[in-house]
């Protein structure tokens, strides 16, 4: 196989792994969401993430490849990392659970915007104008949700900030 192919094929494994993990994660994220909005970010993005997988399939079957998931150790940190803020969420108040939440799922969706952006230029390189696509509608959907995560924090960071104070300096 040549070398870009392989590339993209090893890595598109990596990416299937991290895909599943995130099935699995997404919903005890949402569970664990205080904000009805938050909440309801991270069920559009399991969703999503479904499509994800979906995807992958469909880009290994174009490549005439075996979709086999490798494990992401990447991956595996950041979902340990999300699990870890989703148990200390629980002593915190809302908004201090839901920002460390947000700040959790932000890392993830730069890790596959990474991954994405470039696989997908790899898979332009090499012609394969059909697998490069699909990437790419993928990486329109992380792109999103990471800006949407931080069009949600913004009235956290907000509220957490502290309005008695900004009271105080008015008068
Ligand atoms: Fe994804
Ligand atoms: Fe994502």
């Amino acid at each position: 196989m040549p070398v870009l192919e392989e590339l993209l094929v090893e890595e598109m494994q990596d990416l299937l792994h991290a895909e599943n993990q995130l099935v699995k994660a997404l919903p005890k994220m949402a569970k664990a969401a205080k904000e009805p909005k938050l909440k309801q970010a991270f069920q559009k993005h399991l969703e999503e993430t479904q499509g994800h997988v979906e995807r992958l399939k469909q880009a290994f079957e174009l490549l005439g490849a075996r979709a086999k998931a490798k494990p992401c150790k990447g991956m595996q940190g950041l979902v340990q990392e999300g699990q870890e803020k989703i148990t200390e969420g629980r002593e915190k108040d809302g908004i201090g659970s839901d920002l460390a939440l947000v700040a959790a799922a932000q890392k993830v969706e730069h890790y596959e915007i990474s991954g994405y952006g470039t696989l997908r230029t790899v898979a332009e390189k090499i012609g394969e104008t059909k697998v490069a696509k699909l990437l790419a509608q993928t990486l329109a959907e992380e792109e999103k949700t990471d800006k949407l995560l931080t069009e949600l924090s913004a009235p956290l960071l907000e509220e957490g900030a502290g309005e008695p104070e900004m009271e105080e300096q008015e008068a």
